[in-house]
């Protein structure tokens, strides 16, 4: 139950954000997102496309595949997360699942797990060990478990709260905030 107001808490929060915060954190954070992809040389990637007041990647997406990338966005298709590649950001994609843009499911444009270096995940909550709360249904949970690649997160500084996560949950590797790049404790 714990986790459950904890999301609802902080999904309203963030509903509320002035879209001049989503912006300007959204920015710091992809730049930050930016340098360790480049550091850690990761060239196929895998974004989300944000809604609700998530952290915004199209400024890390256009600038990914403008230096020629191998990016991907999710498509959820039965309950699972399908990485699917695209060449451009804008008008790549069409609302899907839960009014979430998705890219065209199309076969030859399916990514396979291993076919991706990193993957920055959406989050309602972090906590300083790298688990996450998403919305409720461990989707990621279930995609993160047999993936080999980087784990990255993308949240607010203020959705870093602490939480006890349970067995099933899958952590990420480091956390990207405005202010701060959290590597996971062991
Ligand atoms: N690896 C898994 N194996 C089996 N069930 C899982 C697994 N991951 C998640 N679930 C199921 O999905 C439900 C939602 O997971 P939860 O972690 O609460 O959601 P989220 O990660 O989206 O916040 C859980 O109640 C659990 O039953
Ligand atoms: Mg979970």
């Amino acid at each position: 139950m714990e986790k459950d107001k904890q999301r609802a808490c902080v999904l309203k929060k963030r509903t509320g954000m002035f879209q001049q915060e989503v912006r300007v954190k959204s920015a710091l954070i992809c730049q930050k997102l930016l340098n360790f992809l480049e550091e850690k040389q990761a060239r196929r990637v895998m974004l989300y496309y944000a809604i609700k007041n998530e952290v915004d990647l199209k400024p890390l997406a256009i600038d990914l595949l403008t230096s020629g990338y191998k990016i991907s966005l999710p498509v959820t298709k039965n309950e699972e997360i399908i990485p699917v590649s695209i060449d451009h950001y804008d008008h790549c994609c069409k609302k899907g699942y839960k009014g979430v843009y998705e890219p065209y499911l199309l076969k030859g444009r399916i990514i396979h797990k291993d076919e991706i270096d990193a993957v920055v995940v959406p989050g309602v909550v972090f906590n300083q060990r790298g688990y996450r709360i998403g919305y409720g249904k461990g989707f990621y949970d279930h995609f993160l478990k047999s993936l080999k690649a980087i784990k990255l997160g993308a949240a607010y500084s203020w959705q870093i709260i602490n939480f006890k996560e349970k067995e099933y949950d899958v952590p990420v590797d480091v956390v990207f905030t405005e202010n701060s790049v959290l590597r996971r404790e062991k």
